[in-house]
């Protein structure tokens, strides 16, 4: 298929995305794409793209080691992937800004003003409002969409629909392990 040359509606952004997904099974490449895509399609973003959750390797046990409840250690963390936009924060912990939050909570963050988020993290200044969806396959965290616009109340109800549904057909294209 031929790069959108300019915004789309939601219906044909999603058609869009969908021949993408039909037409390449890497989710990598995909979600390099889907980036690209909703960057283009969409109007008043600084930037769109995927961090993706990276678990922290088991920690050894010892004999030191006290279970707290609050403590996030040992829970992962978020790692840059595939995006359109300005340099950004590479590693989000679990729980921090937008993102860490839906990560950790796996429930879509739609934030009209950014500066009014306790604990926003603010890769680019002109970061106004933000909506974040979890990707989540098989009760498995597998890191984040982030979109970002310098306008506030950007993300209207209607635009978390079309994204959620967008990332539920990502998810399903997922390869599934033999
Ligand atoms: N603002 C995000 C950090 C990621 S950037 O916007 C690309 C947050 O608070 O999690």
């Amino acid at each position: 298929m031929s790069a959108p040359s300019t915004h789309l509606t939601p219906e044909d952004l999603l058609s869009a995305a969908t021949g993408l997904l039909a037409a390449e099974q890497d989710p990598l490449a995909n979600m390099a794409n889907l980036s690209a895509l909703i960057f283009e399609a969409l109007p008043d973003l600084n930037w769109a793209g995927f961090y993706l959750y990276r678990p922290h390797a088991a920690a050894p046990a010892s004999l030191f080691t006290v279970a707290s409840g609050g403590s996030s250690e040992g829970e992962g963390e978020l790692v840059l992937g595939p995006f359109q936009g300005r340099i950004a924060c590479t590693r989000i912990a679990m729980g921090k800004g937008v993102c860490g939050t839906a990560a950790r909570t796996r429930t879509t963050q739609r934030i009209p003003d950014v500066h009014a988020f306790p604990g926003h993290i603010a890769c680019d200044a002109a970061s106004a409002s933000e909506l974040v969806i979890p990707l989540v396959a098989h009760g498995q965290l597998l890191g984040v969409l982030d979109l970002d616009s310098p306008r506030k109340d950007r993300f209207s109800p209607a635009d978390q629909q079309l994204l959620e549904t967008l990332v539920a057909a990502f998810l399903a294209a997922l390869p599934v392990a033999a």
